[in-house]
Formats: C-alpha cells, sequence, structure tokens
C-alpha cells in the first residue's frame, strides 16, 4: 500500500490523496451521494460556495457522523472563498455562511477560489455570486487586493475555525507575490491537472516550496462537456487508446489509471461520481504502481488543453496567460 495522504506544512495535516469533489452532484441527489462517500471510504470533501450544494453537503456529513461511520475528526472538509467575496470585509461573512450551510464548526482547509476579485454581490440578493451579474455581458471587478483577502484568511486559522488555508488557480507570480507578505504560507494549491495539461514546472516548484498540489478535472474534458467548445471537441481522455491500454495491462479502469498518475505525482485528486461503482473504484489506487514506462506513455499525452479557462466561457479574461 502506498502512501494516502500528504502532510501539510505548519500544521501537520494528513491530507488524503483522494478525495470526493462536490462540483455538479445536484441537490437532489447531494445528501446521498455524500453519505455513500463517506460510507465507501472518503475522509476528504471538496466543496465551495460557487458549487450551491454546501447545505446538502453538509447534511451528507452530519448524517455519516451521527451514524457513528466516522468522527468529524477524521474527516477533512475543504471548501472555498467565492470571487465576489474577496473585499476584507466579507471574507469572514462568506466563511461563516459556508460554515453554517454546512452544519459544522470548522473547515479543515479554506481556499481562496480564484484570485478574481468580483464586484460584491450582497447574499440577501442572490447567493452565492456568480462571475457576472445578471444581465451583464462581463465581469464586473472590485478593488480588492488579495493581500488583504489572505490576511483575513489568516486570521481564520488564528481563530481556529480554518485549520489550513490555501489557494486555487493561482500561478507562479501569484504565489510569488503572496510569500512576500504572507504570515501562513499556503497548505495547498488547487488547479486543473490531467495528462493533457501537466503543468510539470508549476507542480514541481509548488511542491519544493512545501505547498501541496491538488488537481482538479483529473479526466480532462469529461466534465466540460456541456460547458464549453473545447470540452465538447476534445478526444476523451477516458476512452484514449493510450489510457486504455494502460488499464488493460493492470486490470484497472481508465478512470483508476488517470488518477493513480496524478498521486504518483504525489498529487492529490477529488474525481467527483455519482455512480456507486465508479465511486468505490477511483478511491482503490494505492495497491499498485504505474511502471515508469506507462507513466512515460501517459506523459506523451500533453497538449497544454486547459478546459476550465475563464476565456472559454465568454469572458474577456484569459486569467491563466
Ligand atoms: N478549484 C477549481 O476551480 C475547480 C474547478 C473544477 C473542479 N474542481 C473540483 O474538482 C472536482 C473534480 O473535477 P470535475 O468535477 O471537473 O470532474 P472529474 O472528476 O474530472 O470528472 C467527473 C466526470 O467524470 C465521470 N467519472 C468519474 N469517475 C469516473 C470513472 N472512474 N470512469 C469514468 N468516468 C468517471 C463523472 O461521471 P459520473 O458521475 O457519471 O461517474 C463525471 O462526468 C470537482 O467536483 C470540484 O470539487 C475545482
Amino acid at each position: 500500500m502506498s502512501k494516502t495522504y500528504i502532510e501539510l506544512n505548519r500544521t501537520g495535516d494528513k491530507m488524503p490523496l483522494v478525495g470526493y469533489g462536490c462540483w455538479k452532484v445536484d441537490n437532489k441527489d447531494c445528501e446521498e451521494t455524500i453519505y455513500n462517500a463517506i460510507k465507501t471510504g472518503y475522509r476528504l470533501i471538496d466543496g465551495a460556495a460557487v458549487y450551491e450544494n454546501e447545505v446538502e453537503v453538509g447534511r451528507g456529513i452530519n448524517k455519516a457522523i451521527k451514524e457513528g461511520i466516522v468522527k468529524r475528526e477524521d474527516l477533512f472538509i475543504v471548501t472555498k472563498l467565492w470571487n465576489t467575496y474577496h473585499h476584507k470585509s466579507h471574507v469572514r461573512p462568506a466563511f461563516d455562511r459556508s460554515l453554517k450551510d454546512m452544519g459544522l464548526d470548522y473547515i479543515d482547509l479554506y481556499l481562496i477560489h480564484f484570485p478574481v476579485p468580483i464586484k460584491y454581490v450582497d447574499p440577501a440578493v442572490k447567493y452565492p455570486g456568480g462571475w457576472i451579474e445578471e444581465g451583464a455581458k462581463d465581469i464586473a471587478y472590485e478593488r480588492s487586493p488579495i493581500h488583504e483577502t489572505w490576511a483575513e484568511m489568516e486570521k481564520l486559522v488564528d481563530d481556529k475555525v480554518a485549520r489550513n488555508i490555501g489557494v486555487s488557480n493561482f500561478n507562479v507570480m501569484a504565489l510569488l507575490d503572496l510569500f512576500t507578505y504572507c504570515r501562513y504560507k499556503p497548505a495547498t494549491l488547487q488547479v486543473e491537472l490531467h495528462p493533457y495539461l501537466q503543468q510539470k514546472r508549476l507542480v514541481e516548484w509548488v511542491q519544493k516550496q512545501g505547498i501541496a498540489v491538488t488537481a482538479y478535472s483529473s479526466f480532462g474534458p469529461a466534465s466540460y462537456v456541456s460547458l464549453n467548445e473545447e470540452g465538447k471537441t476534445a478526444k476523451p481522455l477516458l476512452t484514449h487508446e493510450v489510457v486504455q491500454q494502460v488499464a488493460s495491462k493492470y486490470g484497472k479502469s481508465a478512470g483508476q489509471v488517470l488518477l493513480r498518475w496524478s498521486v504518483q505525482r504525489n498529487v492529490a485528486v477529488i474525481p467527483k461520481s455519482m455512480n456507486v461503482d465508479r465511486l468505490k473504484s477511483n478511491l482503490d489506487i494505492f495497491d499498485w504502481t504505474l511502471e515508469q514506462q506507462d507513466v512515460d506513455a501517459i506523459n506523451q499525452l500533453e497538449m497544454g488543453a486547459r478546459f476550465n479557462d475563464t476565456v472559454t466561457y465568454g469572458f474577456d479574461l484569459p486569467l491563466f496567460d
């Protein structure tokens, strides 16, 4: 059995290498799905205010705790600060709303979802805010510097309501800047990573800084087929002949191979599945190892294809350039 967690800087908390991703888990099935995920063995739940299902995610978590399947301290709960709450006066209320919606009294890891400060939307009017306001054509920004947002994130640690804090969708430049003023370094960086977008230099540099890396969208275009042209037209990774060949060599599924490929880079994964069998198999990636020649074959699939790109959603924001 290979290592199943990454030890985080500062706290030494053990972040599971495989977690359950809550994006697009519909409200109707969410409580049961999260409960089942925990019952199946998931200990990390990756949520976000913007996924609009924190109430149901929390119900699933609390049901599992109430039934004695796990204790709160066995779980590693992640959620994210949405872009419309970057202002220093909005971070704590946004965090408290997530906490209240989930019915929890602390979060294991709180992330800044994107380094994009968007104009505040009063939760009484709309919660959570989105990328653009109703009827608007493009993003309206807010002058909230990340250093002020981060200082508020650090206060959550001081107040012992967030055990760890981190960032998502940040690049090296944004991290370098953050290093110049932070009291607490980010514990993790969560970014899009799969064989079509390996970001080798970013991953290696970030890991060298003592920051754990989490991959999202490990199956590449799979969850973007209905969202953008790039997702629709890209060759699916799950049925790619190279991934299929490696999968049949080990008697594993393509999904398991893609997840194993990531954790062998010491990069955590957070696959989302609504299917009980896939939910189970996505966890089962620790008692076998991909040989280097198979890792090399998968590495050949790199093509710099990013699917969660603000430009592909029609916004005038080439965030990752
Ligand atoms: N920080 C960010 O900006 C950000 C952005 C995107 C995502 N995320 C996080 O990352 C998580 C995962 O990324 P994602 O939602 O893009 O999706 P993903 O996990 O890459 O892919 C999900 C899709 O793959 C299918 N699937 C899951 N396991 C499978 C398997 N073993 N074999 C075949 N198909 C499989 C699922 O369908 P079924 O449900 O039918 O199995 C679903 O259609 C999200 O839920 C979210 O928590 C974060």
